[in-house]
């Protein structure tokens, strides 16, 4: 089985010969072998993951990016119902060598291609070595035909939702100004700093009051990292260190569109949230 954490070593601008075929996707500035896989998690639930997983694989998809998201919340699946998706065949069909992983991926509404998992498989709440391995050998098979690979996890650090975010290559840490979420969001840096030695961790401040926000509350999380965290760290690691990527301002537009089970960059383009979003696909896919 290949290992996934070489993927940095086959993308980039050097890596390879140059592609035989003409690259379909106009605009991308360099081709890359595998997608990029990105989870996109939080320590309290409900923060908006699910949200922002469904609408930054839409603008990442319009930027001209190949994009899957994977719905990695496996007991508590609802990317399906935010996409408005009624799937007749999930990730639960995959596992258990029912159909084939092809069959399973469907076209959301956005223009990117989505795994769902379907809701109460509470077999798949625990991770067995047959969840460990059927994650990493559909990532790995899907990773040559994607740009992006978006991991929507479950809230909190159970070891389904660490393993999942363990086969990422990038991690981005949902938060909002709410001391429960900021406190719970630590509590998961804190995991992926010391057990995944993660020193690169993306943060998104999701429900920010005022733009500016994010930043004082990445200023803060940092502040509690950097004392009681890097200290406990062998020596010579590197500090880990939050990166901001963007700030999503609280919005009566999301509640909407996740009433109505449609993409907020759809439904309202030119809102504050829909704009922010697109900032942060901008920032993932310059
Ligand atoms: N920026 C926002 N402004 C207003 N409401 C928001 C915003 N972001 C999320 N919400 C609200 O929060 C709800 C929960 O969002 P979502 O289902 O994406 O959270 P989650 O983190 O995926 O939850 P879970 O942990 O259960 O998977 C949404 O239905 C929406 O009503
Ligand atoms: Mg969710």
């Amino acid at each position: 089985m290949s290992d996934i954490s070489n993927v940095s070593t086959v993308s980039g601008p050097s890596a390879g010969p140059p592609q035989a075929s003409p690259n379909p996707l106009v605009g991308r500035e360099v081709p890359s072998k595998r997608a990029r896989v990105q989870a996109i998690t939080s320590g309290k639930g409900g923060v908006g993951k699910t949200f922002l997983a469904a609408n930054l694989a839409a603008a990442l998809a319009k930027r001209g990016r190949r994009v899957l998201v994977l719905d990695a919340d496996l007991g508590l699946a609802n990317l399906d119902v935010v996409l408005n998706l009624f799937p007749k065949v999930t990730l639960h069909d995959v596992f258990t060598g029912k159909v084939q992983l092809e069959d399973a991926i469907l076209h959301a509404p956005g223009g990117f291609s989505v795994l769902l998992a379907g809701s109460g498989l509470v077999e798949y709440s625990r991770l067995t070595p047959e969840v460990r391995e059927q994650l990493l050998r559909i990532i790995e098979t899907l990773a040559p035909r994607f740009d992006h690979i978006l991991l929507d996890t479950g809230a909190g650090i159970s070891d389904v939702v660490l393993y999942a975010v363990s086969l990422a290559d990038d991690v981005i840490v949902l938060a909002t100004p709410e001391p429960t979420s900021m406190t719970d969001a630590y509590a998961t840096i804190k995991v992926l700093a010391t057990q995944q030695r993660r020193h690169a961790i993306q943060l998104v401040v999701n429900q920010v009051g005022r733009i500016g926000e994010g930043r004082t509350i990445r200023g803060q999380l940092q502040l509690v990292v950097d004392k009681f965290v890097t200290p406990t760290l062998p020596e010579g690691s590197p500090a880990p260190a939050l990166e901001l990527i963007g700030e999503v301002p609280l919005d009566a537009g999301v509640r909407e569109a996740v009433q109505q089970r449609r993409l907020l960059i759809e439904l309202q383009p030119g809102s504050a949230p829909a704009q922010a979003i697109h900032a942060i696909a901008a920032k993932i896919a310059p």
